[in-house]
């Protein structure tokens, strides 16, 4: 009961959050400068982690944020890594942001945690290939 509590206060929080906002977040003050964080741990915790939480639970409020925890559809790393590069409705693209070797990392990173067995097998490579030259990726601005 306890835990549910607080994830109902962290939802709460959450529902004032809207990509708009994301950016003014201290967290975000960087972001045309692209994140620092290189380990796939260290982008979720700057990254990822407002959103999805910290357990990679996801969250309910008035968004939904999607559980990384026995998610089969991470089972085929195109999957989150083209998320992350685009976004989709309410999660923002980050592929101005984050280069090709960071998007391999945190897609390996949340295949690999949460209770997921996938394999870490996403490369920098794939990455690569599912950019376009005249790619929207969307900004956080
Ligand atoms: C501003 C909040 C926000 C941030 C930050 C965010 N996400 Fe999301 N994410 C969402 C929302 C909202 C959805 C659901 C999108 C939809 O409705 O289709 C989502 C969906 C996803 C999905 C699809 C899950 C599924 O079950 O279909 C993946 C994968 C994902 N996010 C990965 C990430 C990763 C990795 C990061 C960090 C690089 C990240 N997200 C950062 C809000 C966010």
């Amino acid at each position: 009961m306890k835990t549910r509590l607080l994830s109902l206060t962290a939802a709460a929080a959450l529902s004032v959050f809207s990509a708009a906002s994301f950016a003014d977040s201290a967290v975000m003050s960087d972001v045309s400068q692209g994140f620092e964080a290189q380990t796939g741990k260290e982008i979720y915790e700057t990254v990822c982690i407002s959103c999805h939480m910290a357990e990679g639970k996801g969250a309910v409020g008035a968004g939904q944020f999607p559980a990384f925890a026995n998610n089969m559809r991470l089972m085929a790393g195109e999957y989150p890594a083209h998320i992350v590069l685009y976004g989709q409705k309410g999660m923002p693209g980050f592929g101005n942001y984050l280069d090709d070797n960071q998007v391999a990392e945190i897609v390996n990173y949340i295949r690999t945690n949460f209770g997921n067995e996938f394999k870490a097998d996403f490369t920098a490579e794939k990455v690569a290939g599912m950019r376009t030259p005249d790619a929207d990726y969307g900004t956080l601005d």
